[in-house]
């Protein structure tokens, strides 16, 4: 069957399609431009069998990431870049620098509004803290997980991704700092943590609570954005000094201390027992590398609340360094950055004194 149209039909018809096709473009220009940089993890992850519960993380491309989320088309015009394809367990100092460039060149980019990362929840916290203490951008940079592969039923990836494409889109996530975002929860980085191996509530910030939340589907924050930030310019370094975490128990001896000191570390976070406490031989050992120039900083196993100087232990004579609020893994970063700079004990504990946010 053929359509036959009148010369006034057509031009109608031209129109109407001139029409909707400038309100379109129109739309898409008006849209924000958020950048997706994925490097892997479990959001894409994929299992050999639907269902099954073994998966490897990193598999899928992040154009299939973007294309199962066909609603991101409602709120923003999204580009994808892939960074890497890796589980989170093997991040480390390259990958972060590469994003971190990655990342200060798209602040710079008038066009772009915001970056989203797509990252393993394993380590998402700290590759938070490094962007959030390196990147020079105010522009919202959030980084998403999933705990369930993509091909899982019930998959929590696509909510995830589409809501951190929301928060980076929105006006009032601008100066916050670097992001996390899973289960309708937005955590700032210096808090967040994993605190649950395997369910979908997995992450929390036990000192704070989260900085916002999703209710019926709409982004609310708690605060306006505050709070002065501490800003590392790295450079062109190609690696970080190497700082290593020294685990605390019953029974302690000195040996992982010492180990530490054989490795080459430049600094040693203890992930002490209480208020960042420690036997006796692993303390004189410690106090040792403090002497011969080694930065010392103690934290707590317990995973939340403060480690503050000479209370059980008298940082002056010793030479160490207190974590305040930081877990050992975000001292670590900490300690990683402050070591650019300076490896006196007063200067770093200067650092560590002062909140990020
Ligand atoms: C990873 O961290 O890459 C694996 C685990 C996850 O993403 O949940």
């Amino acid at each position: 069957m053929s359509i036959r149209l009148k010369q006034a039909e057509r031009w109608v018809l031209s129109l109407v399609i001139g029409a909707w096709l400038l309100i379109g473009a129109a739309g898409a220009a008006e849209q924000p431009q958020i950048v997706i940089l994925a490097t892997g993890g479990t959001i894409a992850g994929q299992q050999k069998k639907p269902g099954e519960a073994g998966y490897v993380a990193g598999q899928l491309a992040v154009k299939v990431l973007i294309d199962a989320v066909p609603e991101l088309r409602e709120i923003a015009q999204v580009k994808g870049e892939q960074i890497a394809s890796i589980g989170s367990q093997d991040m480390n100092d390259q990958v972060w620098l590469k994003l971190l460039r990655r990342i200060d060149e798209l602040g710079k980019d008038q066009t772009v509004d915001g970056i989203v990362v797509t990252h393993g929840t394993d380590t998402i916290e700290e590759t938070a803290f490094f962007l959030d203490l390196t990147v020079a951008t105010d522009k919202p940079v959030v980084l998403v997980g999933a705990m369930r592969p993509a091909t899982a039923r019930g998959a929590d990836g696509p909510l995830n991704l589409l809501n951190a494409v929301k928060i980076a889109a929105a006006p009032e996530s601008h100066g916050r700092g670097v992001l996390v975002t899973l289960n309708e929860e937005i955590h700032n980085a210096r808090e967040v943590t994993k605190t649950n191996t395997t369910e979908v509530e997995a992450f929390k910030s036990p000192d704070t609570g989260p900085v916002g939340v999703f209710a019926a589907d709409h982004l609310h924050y708690y605060h306006a954005p505050g709070g002065e930030r501490l800003h590392f310019e790295l450079g062109d370094r190609a690696d970080l000094p190497r700082v290593e975490i020294v685990y605390a128990h019953a029974n302690m001896d000195a040996g992982l201390v010492n180990a530490s000191a054989q490795s080459g570390a430049k600094g040693v976070v203890l992930a002490g027992v209480g208020d960042g406490n420690m036997s006796q031989s692993a303390m004189d050992a410690l106090a040792a590398l403090a002497k011969q120039g080694t930065v010392v900083v103690r934290s707590s196993r317990v995973g939340s609340g403060w480690v503050s100087r000479n209370v059980e232990v008298d940082d002056d004579a010793l030479g160490f360094v207190a974590s305040q609020d930081l877990i050992p893994q975000k001292a670590r970063i900490l300690l990683q950055l402050a070591l650019t700079q300076t490896s006196d004990p007063a200067k770093v504990q200067a650092m560590f004194d002062r909140p990020s946010r």
